[in-house]
């Protein structure tokens, strides 16, 4: 393990590099002489800069959870770094792995099953308090948690409540202030308002975005499509097959997406001016994404590629600057 580092300003709060997440399935061939392994995460690089929103798309089985978790240290790192504040973190372990979780937080998708139907809303919000000791007694806790439920806009008796009674949106907006009792600096949101109405998004998106603005939060945005993230995100990493093929500015996405994949995303998201909806080039995706256990050689779009050539087929293309805030992994664009 590298020892930590000075942080500079310059130095992104996170760095992922090489990050490669392969899951062992059972065996094949004869006699079962042939291991298998799952490709979930395939090389992914990138970093995110303090107080920054990047968000990461794809669809179903790319990977972006699998990211997440490898971030959080959940699942076993088949390759590849993480740096977290300027220290490598790849290998941390015990007591060290526990006090790195506090600056780390993971909010999920479904609010109903990451909480304890049978604890009160002051016991699931003070729980983290009480685990990593950071409040002195149980009233100083107890008057954190209501300052928290505050800040994520629940009413003051709410504390005494069960999960049960509340909707989905207040549900979110519980594990919300339980992620943030212990001042993290990043939250990994997976896929954090896709369980819920879309008039309820909206507003967990809007408190996600001023609890940023207070706290200086930086988050991974976690989505299956570029509609939701698009207004949190900074720069937005578009996953397909364990890969990233495209990481760009969010205007750069939105307005002049480069890999063909994006293109095809960006396809299925409503614009609001109908003109420039009439106007937009469509690309329907056809075909299957690839399996994971034997994902295709080369471009691993290749199969479902509108504008796929030979190359394409056994030379992987590198993830590299394509100017105008758009960087991209594609030959032909
Ligand atoms: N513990 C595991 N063991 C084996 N395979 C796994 C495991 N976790 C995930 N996978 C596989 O890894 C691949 C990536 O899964 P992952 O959950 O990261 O995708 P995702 O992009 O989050 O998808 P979704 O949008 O459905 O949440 C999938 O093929 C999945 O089946
Ligand atoms: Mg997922």
């Amino acid at each position: 393990m590298r020892p930590s580092l000075p942080e500079a300003d310059t130095e992104p709060l996170l760095r992922v590099e090489g990050l490669t997440v392969h899951f062992p399935v059972g065996r094949a061939g004869f006699w079962g002489r042939q291991k298998q392994v799952l490709h979930a995460v395939d090389g992914v690089t990138f970093d995110i800069k303090r107080g920054e929103t990047l968000g990461l798309v794809g669809e179903s089985g790319s990977g972006k959870s699998t990211t997440g978790r490898a971030i959080l240290r959940k699942v076993p790192i088949t390759a590849g770094s993480i740096v977290f504040k300027g220290q490598d973190i790849t290998g941390v372990k015990g007591e060290e792995l526990r006090q790195l979780r506090r600056h780390m937080q993971l909010v999920f998708q479904d609010p109903y099953g990451s909480l304890n139907p049978r604890m009160r809303v002051l016991d699931i919000v003070s729980e983290p308090l009480i685990v990593h000791g950071l409040e002195p007694n149980t009233e100083a806790c107890s008057e954190r948690v209501l300052d928290l439920l505050e800040i994520v806009g629940l009413p003051k008796d709410a504390a005494d409540r069960y999960p049960h009674s509340f909707s989905g949106g207040q549900r979110q907006r519980v594990v919300i202030a339980r992620a943030l009792a212990l001042r993290p600096d990043l939250i990994i949101a997976d896929e954090p308002v896709s369980a819920l109405d879309v008039s309820i998004q909206a507003q967990i998106v809007n408190l996600l975005a001023d609890l940023q603005d207070e706290f200086g939060l930086t988050y991974l945005f976690i989505a299956h499509d570029l509609s939701v993230v698009r207004h949190l995100s900074d720069r937005i990493a578009v996953m397909y097959s364990g890969k990233l093929v495209e990481l760009s500015d969010r205007d750069a996405i939105y307005d002049r997406p480069t890999h063909p994949y994006t293109e095809a995303l960006l396809s299925s998201v409503p614009i609001p001016d109908p003109v420039l909806q009439r106007e937009r080039r469509r690309v329907p995706l056809t075909g299957e994404i690839p399996n994971p256990i034997s994902p295709p050689p080369g471009c691993r779009f290749h199969t479902r590629c509108p504008i796929v050539q030979d190359r394409c087929r056994s030379e992987e293309p590198p993830l590299e600057d394509k100017g105008a805030g758009s960087v991209a992994a594609c030959w032909f664009r």
